[in-house]
């Protein structure tokens, strides 16, 4: 037997992968701390360790789970690959054909010479994260068609240990809920069939061992970046192992391989810290973001925005339009975005999207003067499409029935009024380049919101569905867009967070999270965003006292102080503001800009709380010299105080000055008879204090929120 093994190290994790002899699949032996240099060097200690015992009324030899599992080695999990050629090789058995390691990246070709069929993973340890990347190509070599039917980004063995995931799922107005499951013998499966990321499940999740908490317990991040449809699993196999898959979720006969094609999968990324529990594999997580994935732009200072949507929905004209560009203005917005309404017959819902031309009832000299007022004002202009979208009742439609995506001879169900066009089309594809890149030049549009509001369904070319190849001719079309015009920065918005990938996340640079804007609820919803995605990307929102879509009255601290988490803006008639409310905005609005620069770097500390309804969290510096602490009371607290918040991610060594940053003292003070003393003085205290004693918090009672600032 010949035992061969192969491993790479990042500064703080190793990865190592054996195989039993010359032809097996590699399997991971180790993902996780980085391990002594010399430790694993032994192969026939590693096969030892590793050696499986034969259990009785099983195949007579035991299997490995291997990165690739395949039904024709007896292994009782889903395999990678499911497909077949007309019916033949339904089972295909593809061995080890070589193994090359390149610095951090290892790449390993599969083989089936019956079948002709080569796979290729390709894995990539991310060399200061730790974060390991997996992509998996399928080639067919045969002179017949190959039906794929299912082909796994990654197919990853967990620990033995691991007992429980945090998933995230949710509705329209209520995205990134967490929910904990226990993995129980049998398949755990979270999906998105209806072509694109979705509200109700994201293609990511946190499993680890039972109990595992903020800042303890072995956790593992799997993080699918795609944006279509999608499908992950975690199987406990009847001898105890478990095996997490994920992929692209493809439609019966969607993807066909002719002769010598091939289909590369979107990446699975992957993080795990043995100890720290889920904020050290956000922290990583995040970092890798950062590093290798979002656009160059969201490094730089990110402005506050203004969208028109809640103050004017589809009531648009120019006078109305420049007083709210003006009050905006006074209460520090630097980038006007307007939403939809702006072209042609969009007065509602109904009519309109596909035509992309400015509506010249309302704007008899195109945009010019609105993007002029914004200009004067000293602020960016950004505009919403709905690049994918279609009304029947459009010149668009009228012109083209036959773009949309559709399966004859049935008709597509509508949803808001809306229909799907087939971006894959060549014609449909050059037709939407054109005209947005028209009105980017023309304008000289700083930011595009290009919304996505309805799910896809019966979603093909007539015959065959074109999911996938609809999704990949939408990042084509934000490349195309982004290349040519190296400024524009995109948000990605879906009817809110429906499509908050980190596949999407390429070629855009922030989510609009939900078109939820009430505090109350963001702040669940940001938080679970917050497990994959960092706070810069994430579009936060001071919006109407009366929150729109909850109808919940929510007081101005607690909307300002919850923005602030994220990427902070306005979503909000800002001429309604009386003085009071202008100068309350304007505080949080100077403290955002004066602060900034080191949010797009900062670590985000979500902190457990044994306080029912009491949800805290913090963003550090990466110098530690700084820090914000946030404290919201979702609803009434299960206990009369609050007690201490205990803070991390400090320097031990640096005596911090702690201060209220919010200027709602006055509000709280009259909920307790006192208030702590350092509330009202402020405090010098040490950062390994902080991060074992910790803070004592006011009474504080349901809708309330505090934003605490720790500075060197
Ligand atoms: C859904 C988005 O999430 C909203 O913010 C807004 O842009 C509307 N679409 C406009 O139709």
């Amino acid at each position: 037997m010949t035992e061969t093994l192969w491993r790479v190290d990042s500064a703080d994790t190793t990865l190592l992968l054996t195989a039993r002899n010359t032809t097996d699949v590699p399997s991971i032996v180790w993902f996780g701390d980085l391990l002594p240099e010399n430790a694993c060097k032994d192969s026939a200690m590693i096969a030892a360790l590793t050696d499986l015992p034969l259990p009785m009324a099983k195949l007579d030899a035991s299997v490995s789970l291997s990165l690739f599992p395949q039904r024709s080695s007896g292994i009782d999990c889903m395999p990678a690959l499911k497909g077949h050629f007309d019916g033949r090789f339904f089972d295909h058995h593809l061995y080890r054909d070589s193994v090359e390691l390149d610095d951090q990246e290892v790449r390993i070709v599969l083989k089936d010479t019956a079948a002709q069929l080569e796979v290729i993973l390709q894995l990539a340890l991310h060399r200061t994260t730790g974060v390991l990347s997996i992509t998996t190509t399928l080639i067919n070599h045969a002179d017949s068609t190959y039906n794929v039917d299912w082909l796994a980004s990654a197919s990853m063995p967990l620990p033995g240990s691991y007992r429980e995931c945090l998933h995230l799922h949710g509705r329209w107005g209520l995205e990134f809920q967490q929910q904990r499951t226990v993995i129980s013998p049998g398949t755990l499966m979270l999906h998105s069939h209806r072509g694109r990321t979705s509200h109700e499940r994201y293609p990511g999740v946190m499993v680890g061992a039972a109990g595992f908490n903020e800042n303890t317990g072995d956790v593992m991040a799997a993080n699918l970046a795609w944006s279509g449809s999608h499908a992950s699993t975690i199987e406990l196999l009847s001898d105890g192992r478990l095996c997490y898959q994920s992929g692209v979720s493809l439609d019966p006969g969607e993807c066909r391989l002719e002769s010598g094609e091939s289909l590369q999968t979107p990446v699975c990324y992957f993080k795990r810290h043995t100890c720290g529990g889920l904020n050290q594999v956000s922290h990583a997580l995040h970092q890798t973001m950062r590093a290798e994935i979002l656009p160059a732009w969201t490094r730089t200072e990110r402005p506050v925005h203004a969208n028109s949507w809640e103050a004017l929905y589809f009531n648009h004209d120019i006078d109305t339009l420049k007083s709210l560009i003006d009050a905006a203005a006074e209460v520090g917005a630097e980038r006007f975005i307007l939403d939809d309404g702006w072209f042609v017959a969009r007065r509602s819902d109904n009519a309109g999207l596909g035509d992309w031309v400015v509506d010249s009832n309302i704007y008899p000299d195109g945009l010019h003067p609105v993007v002029e007022h914004v200009r004067s004002r000293g602020m960016q202009f950004g505009l919403w499409f709905e690049p994918e979208m279609i009304n029947p009742d459009s010149d668009l439609y009228r012109d083209h029935p036959d773009w949309v995506l559709h399966l004859k001879p049935h008709a597509t169900p509508l949803a808001r009024n809306q229909l799907v066009l087939n971006l894959d089309l060549p014609q449909v594809f050059d037709y939407l380049y054109q005209h947005i890149a028209a009105l980017v030049r023309e304008y000289r549009i700083d930011y595009i919101k290009w919304d996505h509001n309805r799910d896809l369904i019966m979603a093909g070319d007539g015959v065959r569905s074109r999911l996938m190849q609809q999704t990949r001719a939408c990042y084509c079309l934000m490349q195309k867009l982004t290349t040519e015009f190296t400024e524009l920065e995109i948000e990605s918005c879906s009817s809110g967070g429906a499509r908050a990938d980190w596949g999407v996340l390429s070629y855009t640079g922030r989510v609009w999270t939900s078109d939820s804007i009430d505090a109350i609820d963001r702040v669940q919803i940001q938080r679970g965003y917050s497990y994959f995605n960092p706070p810069e990307i994430m579009g936060a929102h001071v919006g109407h006292a009366e929150a729109h879509l909850t109808g919940r009255e929510i007081n101005i601290h607690t909307r300002a102080i919850v923005a602030l988490q994220g990427q902070y803006g306005y979503e909000i008639d800002a001429r309604k503001l009386d003085d009071d409310e202008k100068q309350t905005l304007l505080g949080y609005v100077s403290f955002y800009k004066a602060n900034r620069s080191w949010l797009s770097s900062s670590r985000t500390w979500r902190l457990d709380s044994a306080v029912d309804n009491l949800v805290c969290s913090g963003l550090v510096s990466e110098d530690q010299c700084i820090s914000w602490w946030f404290s919201v009371a979702q609803a009434s607290l299960s206990q009369t105080v609050a007690g201490n918040m205990v803070l991390c991610g400090l320097n031990p060594a640096v005596d911090y000055q702690v201060r209220l940053a919010s200027s709602n003292l006055h509000q709280l003070r009259t909920f307790s008879k006192k208030v702590p003393d350092w509330l009202t003085s402020g405090a010098v205290v040490n950062g390994a204090v902080l991060m074992t004693i910790g803070l004592s918090l006011p009474v504080m009672p349901a809708q309330s929120a505090l934003l605490i600032e720790v500075k060197c």
